[in-house]
């Protein structure tokens, strides 16, 4: 079953949430849903069952994923308690809360940063730390918005497995019949992420998939504006390439850059 719209939960960076929907509904019938590279997850709302697999290379927030799983309530219970010392002591409370993160990754303070950071984006700095500011003009998110959203995705997420892996890790464990949803960073855009991933090696992985008949999509080479983030993907890997209009660019906004479309290429392995 799909739904028409993903509760926001974690403005990840590259979140797909505008496209969700459109990637879901082209998904083949399969056995088991793997998500590799998870982040806000936006298309494992639509496609979460019994059995799925999320993962991603950054521990806080597959942390983060496993209490909104298993532990909604000490989670909505934290981020009113925050929320309340924020009102209290602004902005003074968010830097304290992110010198915090950056020394102990508790997933629930990177849950209070990501709600109430500028524009909810996420950023790293060479060293690895959330580096992001306060929104002065807005106060986070209010406690009431948060807790529907936590209990709707709760519900939604109760069969998957979260892991910590390297993409590679999670593609190995995939089997006939099984279907991978892709969606990589983006090259040269490593501020935002922490880990970046060589094209090459993502390239040998798609085609071991092809080799081993596993069915999967990809989003690939970005372009915002007249900027095109990456080269195509090699034509022998793929059956189909489809053009996803994402709306305007998170990125653009906190910028205060021209507001550009942003359009993403979805690779189809069938
Ligand atoms: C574009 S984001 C995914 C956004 C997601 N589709 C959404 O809707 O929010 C890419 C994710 O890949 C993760 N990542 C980067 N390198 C990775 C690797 N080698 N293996 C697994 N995950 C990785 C990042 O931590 C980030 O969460």
């Amino acid at each position: 079953m799909t739904v028409a719209v993903v509760p926001s939960i974690l403005k990840w960076t590259g979140s797909k949430r505008s496209q969700a929907g459109q990637i879901a509904r082209l998904a083949p019938a399969h056995d088991r849903y793997f998500e590799p590279f998870v982040g806000g997850g936006a298309v494992l709302y639509h496609l979460a069952r019994q059995g799925a697999q999320a993962s991603d290379l950054y521990a806080p927030l597959i942390g983060f994923w496993t209490m909104v799983r298993d532990e909604p309530q000490v989670l909505i219970a934290d981020y009113a308690d925050q929320w309340r010392r924020l009102q209290d002591d602004l902005p003074g409370y968010f830097y304290a809360v992110r010198t915090r993160f950056n020394a102990e990754h508790r997933p629930t303070d990177l849950n209070f940063l990501m709600r109430t950071c500028v524009n909810g984006i996420v950023r790293f700095s060479q060293a690895g730390d959330f580096n992001n500011s306060f929104h002065l003009s807005r106060k986070g998110m209010l406690p009431s918005r948060f807790e529907k959203a936590v209990r709707a995705w709760s519900a939604r997420i109760q069969g998957v497995a979260f892991v910590v892996r390297d993409y590679r890790e999670a593609l190995a464990q995939a089997r006939p019949g099984d279907f991978v949803y892709l969606d990589p960073p983006y090259a040269g855009n490593h501020q935002r992420y922490i880990g970046g991933i060589d094209e090459a090696a993502l390239f040998a992985a798609l085609e071991d998939l092809n080799r081993r008949g596993v069915t999967w999509a990809l989003s690939f080479d970005g372009q915002r504006g007249e900027t095109v983030y990456r080269a195509a993907v090699p034509a022998d890997l793929y059956r189909r390439r489809l053009s996803l209009v994402s709306g305007n660019s998170a990125v653009a906004k906190v910028l205060n850059g021209p507001i550009e479309k942003v359009s993403e290429a979805l690779y189809l392995s069938w």
